[in-house]
């Protein structure tokens, strides 16, 4: 079974509605929504906003499910000129960019206890996805580092701060959430978002014009990863 999981409804609802068998459980506040999909088991979730959120969700759909892998899509902003508006970025590490223990001298980002600033995606799923990514709609993949953080990032000196910090090419809300609770799992995990915003001084206006369109370009990926997943 693979795992979906977004942080809004304009996220997931274009998979939803291609859900056939499709059958509902309402865990914790979350409605998790499982099915087929081109004959694949498969399970999605809208977990909402923030890290916090994000972990819960991928807690309750690996206990409630056991997905073989989990892909968290949706939007992000740009942190780097390689993705514009609309190009997809697959994460190959997610970092917690909010995540600051640096006065007790420790790296920014730096997770205690399991002892990490980074959480390297799974090869195979990354790879599929850019496979599927690269096709879609004239718009550019990249494959790199996507910070996350419980803040929407819309200035150019807290986006220059993330890349100094963590050489990441874009930011959002939940990732690194879904990544660290997958880790902990020892479930494998991707993370493919849409550009709507270039987490900047505009990123509110554009990320408002953007967000269905990006939103739309992901889920297509996903529909693709599906038909194409071997497990
Ligand atoms: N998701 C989409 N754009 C974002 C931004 N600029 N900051 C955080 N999350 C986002």
């Amino acid at each position: 079974m693979i795992g979906i999981i977004g942080a809004m409804k304009i996220e997931i609802e274009k998979i939803d509605s291609l859900i056939q068998n499709k059958s509902e459980k309402q865990i914790a506040g979350t409605l998790f929504v499982s099915g087929t999909l081109n004959g694949k088991e498969i399970v999605t979730a809208v977990c909402g906003i923030g890290k916090v959120a994000a972990a819960m969700c991928a807690q309750t759909m690996i206990m409630a499910y056991s997905p073989d892998c989990i892909i968290n899509t949706g939007v992000a902003g740009s942190l780097s000129d390689k993705a514009g508006i609309l190009d997809t970025v697959i994460a190959d590490s997610l970092v917690e960019h909010d995540m600051d223990t640096t006065a007790l001298g420790d790296p920014p980002g730096f997770i205690s206890g399991i002892d990490t600033v980074y959480f390297p995606a799974d090869k195979y799923v990354s790879s599929l996805l850019f496979e599927c990514a690269s096709g879609i709609g004239g718009f550019k993949a990249i494959t790199g580092r996507i910070a996350s953080g419980d803040q929407f990032v819309a200035s150019a000196e807290k986006k220059d701060k993330i890349v100094a910090q963590f050489d990441a090419c874009a930011c959002e809300m939940e990732g690194a959430a879904i990544a660290h609770t997958c880790f902990c799992n020892k479930v494998p995990f991707g993370v493919i978002r849409a550009i709507s915003d270039c987490a900047d001084g505009s990123s509110h206006m554009d990320y408002a014009q953007f967000l269905p369109q990006a939103a739309a370009a992901a889920a297509e990926i996903i529909r693709l990863f599906v038909e194409k997943y071997e497990k």
